[in-house]
């Protein structure tokens, strides 16, 4: 698909997600170019009269927020989320993720985890039969080497994330390091989270397996969007 195309389903899913939000909402904000749109939105919305306030996942969304007019708060003030949007780089059929390809899958997760309702906002090209793309890790620099070895132990094949316009690796707004860990097709999404997951060292797993029941799936298709639940 052409850029174009692409940027406008992004903008149809991210568009529809911010009407999803309503009045006196706490809303989780996602990182990524789809959820930009639905800041976006949600911006305009709020010069509309729309009263919300957002709870940032990263610096960009922070930073875009602000661009936006959306009032911030952080999870001390709110612990409960009431909506939160997000992207994604793979959905599979049973609302099992893959997200990370920005580095800020940490906190995405504690945000999810804090919503009750989770929104996901993506592109056709993000649908996928079965998991097969890389998984980002975020780890705490002293345990990269074990960690790295430890992936390799369960049959993946771990690349240290380096940056694009920084010498070196990716440094995540957490102060860590990210690992991209290929594993082919994932046949058991859930027990792979939780075996990374549990690898000392590993402060957050790019598999998110645990949000199918509180989530919708927004997904531009051509001019329009279909929305999914399971
Ligand atoms: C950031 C993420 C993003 O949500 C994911 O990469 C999707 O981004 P985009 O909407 O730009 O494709 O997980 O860590």
């Amino acid at each position: 698909m052409d850029n174009a195309r692409l940027n406008e389903e992004k903008r149809i899913a991210g568009y529809h997600a911010a009407g999803m939000v309503e009045e006196g909402g706490i809303v989780g904000l996602g990182t990524g170019s789809t959820v930009l749109f639905a800041m976006e939105r949600l911006g305009a919305r709020i010069a509309e009269g729309l009263s919300v306030a957002g709870i940032p996942t990263s610096y960009q969304a922070a930073l875009r927020a602000r661009e936006y007019g959306i009032p911030l708060a952080s999870l001390d003030e709110h612990p409960k989320i009431d909506i939160a949007i997000d992207g994604a780089d793979q959905v599979d059929p049973r609302f099992n993720l893959i997200k990370g390809r920005g580095a800020a899958h940490l906190r995405e997760k504690i945000v999810a985890d804090a919503a009750d309702q989770l929104v996901i906002v993506v592109d056709r090209t993000k649908m996928a039969d079965r998991l097969d793309a890389p998984v980002p890790i975020e780890v705490l620099p002293f345990a990269c080497s074990p960690v790295l070895r430890r992936l390799t132990g369960m049959g993946g094949r771990p690349v240290l994330r380096e940056a694009v316009k920084k010498d070196g690796p990716v440094i995540t707004d957490n102060g860590n390091l990210v690992i991209d860990c290929s594993f082919g097709a994932i046949g058991d999404a859930a027990a792979l989270e939780a075996a990374i997951s549990a690898i000392p060292g590993v402060v957050g797993c790019g598999l998110f397996t645990a949000f199918g029941k509180k989530m919708k799936v927004v997904i531009g298709d051509g001019r329009e969007c279909r929305v999914l639940s399971l």
